[in-house]
């Protein structure tokens, strides 16, 4: 088995060192320093690991859980730290799919299934979201897709990169249809919480027994960095796979990580940062919404959760020569093209970031780099 490069990260390497002076399309809130955490800080805290529990510090998993509205529903003992939803995402695929299982997709969508599955020599089947339908999920194709080889459905909800959200009704029929085959529904949810139309949507480990949330600190609450994250599951059996793999990989979480999560996520810091986050979030995403109106060579779908979605530029524009025009000289402002997710019409929009992104010189720029596109 051996994991392949995806355009998305191939895209991330080769711009690295480009020292953009503005971006556009940050995915997260603006992040807080260290500074803001000192005074819940323990001077004395051993920097060892939890000493506590394989699966995580016992009250951060609670404060996951009551901010996924799952009280009473799941246990701590349901609950994985890992470093990043990211390695919860890697934990359950690598874990549940073997060679010739099938997995079900979305796209546009998080990459990070499809190469897993590719490496692990699994078939991947996509459902695919289309922009004339909100980018929504096709329930009927969802449906089409999953048969008794489907062991996983894997979905992003709120989506990256759309931003479209699944509501409780919705997704109680993606429960009914992995249901119906007994297939794992793995259902990553980094984005909750900004949602902009509606409630959070409900968490699919709350919804079904073979249901997997995967979530972070890293998105609406900026704590990127910490490398915190988890994986709720009802599944005992699941879950200990899960540990036994992270024990022959990370092996154990990142105390600091832990720690510094715990106090974020503890409700009375928790609420605020969130208001915070939603109030620049509403307030920056109305600023795009009218910035794209006023453009004559792009549209979107405003995203309904999450800081971005997708614009798409006129008909035979390549998103990915257009992302290095830009990057360029005199523009020097980075975007994700839209073929690091299949769309090679669209360019990433978003307004995550803070003020760290320069934004609205970032709009300024993409404005001039769109009415000089020579192409
Ligand atoms: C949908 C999705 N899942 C997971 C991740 C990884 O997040 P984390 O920092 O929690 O590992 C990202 C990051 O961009 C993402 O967009």
């Amino acid at each position: 088995m051996k994991v392949k490069i995806h355009t998305l990260f191939e895209y991330l390497l080769e711009t690295t060192d480009a020292a953009p002076e503005a971006i556009v399309g940050f995915s997260l809130s603006q992040s807080p320093t260290l500074g803001s955490f000192m005074d819940d800080l323990d001077p004395d805290l051993p920097l060892d690991w939890n000493n506590r529990d394989f699966r995580g510090l016992p009250e951060l998993r609670d404060h996951i859980l009551h901010h996924a509205g799952l009280d009473g529903v799941c246990d701590r003992k349901d609950v994985l730290i890992t470093a990043g939803a990211a390695e919860a995402n890697y934990l359950a695929v690598m874990q549940l799919l073997q060679p010739g299982d099938e997995i079900v997709i979305e796209t546009p969508g998080w990459p990070q299934a499809d190469v897993l599955a590719r490496a692990i020599g699994a078939k991947v089947v996509k459902v695919h979201r289309r922009e004339k339908n909100g980018w929504q999920l096709p329930l009927d194709a969802l449906e089409d897709a999953v048969n008794a080889k489907t062991r996983m459905i894997f979905l992003t909800n709120p989506n990256n990169p759309t931003g479209d959200l699944m509501d409780g009704e919705t997704l109680q029929r993606v429960v009914d249809i992995a249901a119906a085959h007994g297939a794992w529904l793995l259902v990553d949810e980094v984005y909750a919480g900004l949602e902009w139309d509606g409630p959070r949507a409900p968490s699919v480990a709350g919804l079904y027994e073979r249901g997997i949330t995967t979530g972070s600190v890293s998105k609406a609450l900026g704590l990127q960095g910490l490398r915190t994250g988890w994986l709720i599951c009802r599944d005992p059996q699941m879950v200990m796979d899960a540990v036994i793999l992270r024990e022959n990989s990370s092996e154990i979480m990142n105390i600091m990580g832990e720690v510094i999560a715990e106090i974020a996520l503890r409700p009375d810091r928790y609420d605020k940062a969130m208001a915070e986050a939603r109030a620049a979030g509403r307030r920056n995403l109305a600023r795009m919404d009218a910035w794209v109106a006023a453009q004559p060579m792009l549209e979107w779908v405003a995203p309904r959760a999450g800081l971005i979605g997708l614009g798409r530029l006129p008909e035979n524009m390549d998103s990915g020569a257009f992302a290095r025009f830009l990057l360029a000289d005199p523009y020097r402002t980075f975007l994700l093209p839209g073929t690091a997710y299949d769309q090679p019409g669209h360019i990433r929009l978003g307004v995550g970031g803070g003020a760290g992104v320069n934004l609205d010189e970032g709009l300024d720029r993409l404005a001039k780099g769109l009415r000089a596109w020579p192409g």
